[in-house]
């Protein structure tokens, strides 16, 4: 099966973990298109968010979103009809984030994640297979609102 498509944006809180990330995991050979932006200059978090999400809905792709936080991205893009986007500070919330309730968006907070944590967090994330069953079942009552 092919690799899914992946994506990643932040705002300017978040524009060096993106940067480190894209390293890490272009060296690891993933294939990955950076949103933006392309600086540390202000940046509005939510046009990031909106621009990632419609990138995961129309290929089905998996998606990283940095701000400082990691919170306005993680309301943003859960704004979004079909997008699941987890706000992870740890590795067991980044498994558990794809197994139980197959989200598809990593959100990452800059002011409080450390750059090799930041990547172990994306590792596991990409990593980890959604587990369906009963998990199916509760990810298709959320949007029963
Ligand atoms: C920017 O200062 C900061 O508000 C933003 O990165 C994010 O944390 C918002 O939720």
């Amino acid at each position: 099966m092919d690799t899914p498509a992946l994506f990643i944006a932040s705002d300017h809180a978040g524009f060096s973990l993106k940067q480190d990330l894209l390293a890490h995991l272009r060296e690891k050979s993933r294939n990955i298109q950076d949103l933006g932006p392309a600086s540390d200059l202000s940046a509005d978090y939510p046009d990031y968010a909106r621009t990632l999400c419609a990138r995961i809905l129309a290929a089905n792709a998996f998606g990283i979103l940095i701000c400082g936080t990691g919170i306005g991205m993680s309301i943003a893009a859960n704004r979004h009809q079909g997008i699941r986007a987890a706000l992870c500070l740890h590795e067991f919330q980044a498994e558990a984030a794809r197994r139980h309730n197959d989200a598809k968006i990593l959100c990452l907070a800059a002011r409080l994640t450390a750059p090799p944590l930041a990547r172990a967090l994306v590792d596991v994330f990409l990593a980890a297979p959604f587990e369906g069953g009963r998990h199916q079942r509760r990810i298709a009552l959320i949007d029963q609102v």
